[in-house]
């Protein structure tokens, strides 16, 4: 094998490979290269409008996010991860905000810094119904590496 034909066969294989780590698996979709990878997280029917529900999502974000149904129409979601240290914070259907457990920084329903230690807000997420009424939300990693 030449050095041009090694350099050219270790191409293939990196792009292969990085093919493979970022193909989108069941429960999982990609728009296009430059869109993020969402999730299926339920369908519409099961958000009832003005409130907000804990889904599932993927462990190295924390293990659940939250969607929000404003409106018929209208979804937000948020990341859990607290700002202060990225501990997941819980959500309080008796004041519509979170709190997170470690030190107790407190959240609005949209996600603002209350209270407690740390800046900024919870990270909001991109989610979306699809026509068929499922419901997609952002994720941050590769479908594969959900697991
Ligand atoms: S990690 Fe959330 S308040 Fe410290």
């Amino acid at each position: 094998m030449t050095d041009m034909t090694r350099r050219n066969f270790l191409v293939t294989l990196t792009v292969a490979g990085t093919a493979a780590a970022l193909a989108p698996l069941g429960g999982a979709a990609r728009a296009d290269d430059a869109a993020p990878y969402f999730v299926n997280v339920g369908h519409a029917k099961d958000f009832p409008v003005g409130e907000t529900k804990q889904v599932d999502y993927p462990a190295q974000i924390g293990g659940y996010a939250f969607v929000r149904r404003d409106s018929e129409k209208a979804f937000a979601a948020l990341s859990p991860k607290c700002v202060h240290r990225g501990v997941p914070v819980n959500y309080d259907p008796a004041t519509k905000g979170f709190e997170c457990p470690r030190h107790h920084a407190r959240y609005s329903a949209t996600g603002e810094h209350l209270s407690g230690p740390g800046n900024g807000s919870l990270a909001p997420l991109q989610v979306k119904v699809d026509k068929d009424g499922v419901v997609w939300l952002q994720s941050l990693v590769a479908p594969s590496a959900t697991g």
